[in-house]
Formats: C-alpha cells, sequence, structure tokens
C-alpha cells in the first residue's frame, strides 16, 4: 500500500478540454490517495478561448504551461511533446490523464508512454471512421497506447473491441462534459445576461458554431454555407460565435461582409462557458460542426443539425436529438422547417450521463493505482 498519493498528470490544452477537465479535478480533490498536477499545453491562448473557461468553471491555475501556441500539426504535436517529456523528466507522475481527441492529446500520452508512464484517456472508443479528420487520428493512437480507457458509451467500448484492445483496460463511465453541464446550467441561466444583451430574451432563435479545418479551410464549402446562411436567417435569427480559426477564413474568402450585411446573424466572439451555454440551453435548434454540442444538445433536448457527413458519436442520433445533415443547403432548410413547425426531434439522454462520470473515474484510479 502506498503511503503518498499517486501523482497524476492532468492535461488540458484546446477550449473543449476544459470542461471535461473541472469535473475529473473537483473529484480528485476528495480523493486522498490521488494528487492531480495539472499541465496546460497552451494550444489554445487567447482569453476567451482559454482563460475564460478556467474563470467560467472554478478551475484551479494550472502548474505548468508549456506556452506551444498555433501551428502545423507536426510543429504543434512535437512541440508538446519535446516540452512535456521535460516535464515528465524533471518530475515523473504515476500517471498521465488526458481527455478528448486534440494535438495535446496524442502529444502528452505519448510522450508518456515512452518513459513507461502509464495513460488514462477520457473519452475513448469514438470513431468517426473518417481519417481526413485530425481528431480521428488523434483518438485511434491515443486509444492504442493508453492503460485505462474511459468512455462514454457502449458503443464506444465495442470499438475499442473490435480494434483487439484488452476487456480490462476498458470503462465505461459516462461523460465528464454532462458533469460540467449539469452542474454549471443553473449557474449559467442565474448568471448569463447574453440573450439579454442580444435582446432575444424569450424570443426563438438558432445557434450557429463552425470550427473544423474540413469545412472552414475550404473555400467552396463555407460559401456554399454562408449561401443557406443568410435565407436561413429570414425565418430564425442565427446567433453565431466565430472560432478565431473560422474568422481568419470568412474573411480570407471575402464572407465577412455579406453576413455582417444580413440583419439575422448576429456574429459575437468566442463566448465563455456560462454564455455559451446559456445560449445553448434556450435554442429553438443548434447547427454544429463541434462533437461536443452534438452532446450537449441531446442532454438539454434542443434539436442539433450536425454540418458534417458524418459523426463519431452516433449516440446522440441513436438516442437524443442530433441528426447528421451534411453540407447539403435544401436538406438544411427542409430540416430547419421542419424543426420550427414544431416537429424537431426528441430523445432521450444517455445511459450514464448523469453528472457522476467523474466519480467513476476517480474510483477507478484511486483502486488501480493505490494498488501499485
Ligand atoms: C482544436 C482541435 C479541435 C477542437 C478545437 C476546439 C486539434 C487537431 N484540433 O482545433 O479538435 O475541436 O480545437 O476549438 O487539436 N487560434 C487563435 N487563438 C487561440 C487558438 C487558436 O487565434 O487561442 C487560431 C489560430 O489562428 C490557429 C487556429 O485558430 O492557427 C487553429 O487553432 P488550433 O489549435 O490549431 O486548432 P483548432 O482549429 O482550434
Amino acid at each position: 500500500m502506498k503511503t503518498k498519493p499517486a501523482r497524476v498528470a492532468c492535461v488540458v490544452g484546446a477550449r473543449p478540454n476544459f470542461m471535461k477537465m473541472a469535473p475529473i479535478l473537483e473529484a480528485m480533490a476528495g480523493a486522498p490517495g490521488l494528487e492531480p498536477v495539472l499541465i496546460h499545453t497552451g494550444q489554445h491562448y487567447d482569453r476567451e478561448m482559454s482563460k475564460a473557461f478556467f474563470d467560467d468553471l472554478g478551475m484551479p491555475r494550472p502548474q505548468v504551461d508549456l506556452n506551444v501556441g498555433s501551428g502545423p500539426h507536426g510543429r504543434q504535436t512535437g512541440l508538446i511533446l519535446e516540452r512535456f517529456e521535460r516535464i515528465l523528466m524533471e518530475s515523473p507522475p504515476d500517471l498521465v490523464l488526458v481527455v478528448g481527441d486534440v494535438n495535446s492529446t496524442i502529444a502528452c500520452a505519448l510522450a508518456a508512454v515512452k518513459l513507461h508512464i502509464g495513460v488514462a484517456h477520457v473519452e475513448a472508443g469514438l470513431r468517426s471512421r473518417n481519417r481526413e479528420m485530425a481528431e480521428e487520428i488523434n483518438r485511434i493512437l491515443t486509444d492504442r497506447i493508453s492503460d485505462f480507457l474511459f468512455t462514454t458509451s457502449r458503443a464506444a467500448g465495442e470499438n475499442l473491441r473490435a480494434e483487439g484492445i484488452g476487456e480490462e483496460k476498458i470503462h465505461f463511465v459516462g461523460n465528464v462534459m454532462i458533469d460540467t453541464l449539469r452542474r454549471l446550467e443553473p449557474r449559467a441561466r442565474r448568471e448569463s445576461t447574453i440573450l439579454e444583451t442580444l435582446g432575444l430574451e424569450g424570443a426563438p432563435y438558432a445557434v450557429l458554431t463552425l470550427h473544423r479545418p474540413e469545412l472552414v479551410d475550404d473555400p467552396g464549402s463555407l460559401k456554399a454555407l454562408a449561401a443557406t446562411l443568410i435565407p436561413l436567417s429570414r425565418k430564425i435569427p442565427v446567433v453565431y460565435p466565430v472560432h478565431p480559426r473560422t474568422r481568419n477564413r470568412l474573411e480570407e474568402f471575402g464572407l465577412m461582409p455579406d453576413l455582417l450585411a444580413a440583419p439575422g446573424i448576429r456574429l459575437l466572439g468566442p463566448r465563455g462557458y456560462l454564455d455559451f451555454l446559456r445560449l445553448l440551453a434556450d435554442a429553438r435548434l443548434v447547427l454544429t460542426d463541434s462533437g461536443g454540442i452534438q452532446e450537449e444538445t441531446t442532454v438539454l433536448g434542443v434539436p442539433c443539425l450536425t454540418l458534417r457527413p458524418e459523426t463519431e458519436r452516433p449516440v446522440t442520433v441513436l438516442e437524443g436529438t442530433n441528426i447528421v445533415v451534411g453540407l447539403d443547403g435544401r436538406r438544411i432548410m427542409g430540416e430547419v422547417e421542419s424543426i420550427l413547425a414544431g416537429k424537431g426531434k426528441r430523445g432521450r439522454v444517455p445511459e450514464l450521463w448523469d453528472g457522476r462520470a467523474a466519480e467513476r473515474i476517480v474510483a477507478v484510479l484511486s483502486r488501480a493505482l493505490a494498488a501499485d
């Protein structure tokens, strides 16, 4: 039996990591056998892409910031690998815990496994089967080298078994992103004034998010989508918090003036967690290419149209409110009209998306690491 608590290096890097890590850190704070050390790779660094989330989520400041910033995949991944390796060599933890599927996830998992440090991957087993997505490569590789694979659905576990991953490594625990949503929804409703600021309190509106390079870096796709969006915004106002990558592309492709001129399109900068949750919770519908938002809308019971050819989160389609529509303008308009006519998809909350996933993760790790 260990006398000192096991040190767990908990890695965050990009926006969707923060809301997944917050409940894990909180659950670890109540576990005497575990001592979390929070590492930020600095993949996201703008105030509204990073620090605003630490504030909204009540997360402790990272003990280490690797300050890698933006860059092409190889450079960004390589810088994280090199800088994180140095931290691991100076002060090796007992385990490295990574979440999601961003470049920080695979880079830190790889640095750890090469130094024979165990890896836990939270949100394991998701597969889009589209290898052109950087995230799909990050997911497959991270799962392959992890020792603890925490899944959000039974289907994710099946994906891992089909790839030959041992049963003893797979733990179906539920969804940590939903832990945060459940904890903060009342506060978002109380504290965020975003709807009042936009003059949309009690009014119907849609929310749009776009950031995937497969979509926004392709001028044809982005132009086609803008051409759908403008008539759509005459049917229902569209609130659109713009990701920095997408803002650059909209400007580069000359699409910004038309969007700014459309009275129904409300362009905003990226929002913090509480504002964005309030926007989602009261929306009539959501259009997105994000992964996490497909899950959040399912839990909130808000119809979601996913602007991609496929999803790595089929449970949101099979059980939730998600419909994968791709980029076909007529299909999108048809689904929007049906939602506005009150025929939006309804669903149920998937198994174990109950706000207690982080507790289950910490219980598994406490047992395993205390027994070392
Ligand atoms: C990353 C993740 C993606 C996740 C998304 C959430 C990878 C491969 N992708 O994509 O899975 O869904 O985060 O946002 O890890 N930028 C800023 N400020 C920032 C961060 C980025 O201006 O704080 C701009 C830069 O121009 C940068 C671009 O956004 O080049 C892209 O950032 P990057 O971290 O490479 O990927 P994301 O598109 O944000």
